[in-house]
């Protein structure tokens, strides 16, 4: 923890464009804990959703630039909340604080297979693999993000469905359609998509959260192909926000303790 003699607040930085970050920074706002909290977005949302707190956007410029805004901001802890598939800015967040010897915690919440063991039958190592697999002529629902698109790119017996929340994202070479759909749609509504486009596959990521595709798939025995997760980085991880509120108290509370400590030690 960073020695000095503080004037001002602590401060908190969430990595964050998730759920779980969000509902963090609410929560530490909204139970007047006393840290300054800023939420690190990638910038990959035209207009993200507002967020309680200070917010920054775009990337550090790796480990060094993270390092040197950790050191510039005087930032006193990190949350690493980002998506579990947010692999490569998990290990800067690593590497960056054990470096610096600042706490950090990761928050990543419990995934689609341990809620619902059974789903490990449809685990894949990863989404080339599933584009490998892919049954000539399927109608593939593509659940997954822009950002993985490439994988499919070269894919072109197939049909895809895919979504996107703001704006159509189809990637050349690729045959189909694109809904712009936000999320939180019910398990019928899920169940009319998959019915009304003929799906045959049902393609998606081990993001964990609430959603209900995978029933939607399930009922309709629909097959699925889930890409599981990338190994989390080291170090103390939670699954629950919840739990990074307490980790957060409790280190402040330390803090103040060696603050007060050193002051009467003066
Ligand atoms: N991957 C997914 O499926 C997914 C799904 C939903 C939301 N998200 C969110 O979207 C963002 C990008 O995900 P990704 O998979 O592209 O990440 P990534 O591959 O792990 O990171 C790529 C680069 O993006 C920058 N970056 C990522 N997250 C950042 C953040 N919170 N604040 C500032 N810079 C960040 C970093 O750039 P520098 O090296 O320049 O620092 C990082 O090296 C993350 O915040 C993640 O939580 C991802």
């Amino acid at each position: 923890m960073h020695g000095s003699l503080r004037a001002s607040l602590p401060k908190l930085l969430i990595l964050g464009g998730t759920q779980e970050a969000r509902a963090l920074a609410q929560k530490l706002i909204e139970q007047a804990v006393p840290v300054a909290v800023i939420t690190s977005l990638a910038g990959r949302t035209d207009k993200p959703r507002p967020l309680a707190g200070q917010v920054r956007r775009g990337g550090f410029g790796g480990t060094d630039g993270l390092k040197h805004y950790l050191q510039a901001e005087n930032i006193t802890a990190v949350i690493d909340a980002t998506h579990p598939f947010a692999a490569q800015m998990s290990q800067q967040a690593f590497t960056a604080c054990t470096d610096l010897h600042m706490p950090r915690l990761r928050l990543e919440r419990g995934s689609w297979q341990e809620e619902t063991p059974a789903l490990s039958e449809f685990l894949k190592p990863s989404l080339a693999c599933i584009a490998a697999d892919l049954p000539a002529s399927a109608r593939v629902f593509l659940a997954i993000g822009r950002q993985d698109l490439a994988a499919f790119t070269g894919q072109r017996s197939c049909w895809f469905l895919m979504r996107s929340l703001s704006r159509p994202a189809f990637p050349q070479g690729v045959q189909g359609k694109c809904l712009v759909q936000g999320p939180g749609r019910t398990l019928y509504a899920e169940m009319a998509l998959l019915q009304a486009h003929r799906i045959s596959v049902l393609v998606t990521k081990d993001s964990g959260g609430p959603d209900h595709k995978i029933q939607a798939a399930l009922r309709l025995k629909i097959p699925i192909m889930i890409a599981q997760r990338p190994p989390p980085p080291p170090g103390l991880g939670v699954k629950k926000v919840a739990a990074a509120l307490d980790w957060i108290i409790r280190l402040l509370a330390q803090e103040q303790t060696s603050l007060s400590n050193h002051q009467h030690a003066l």
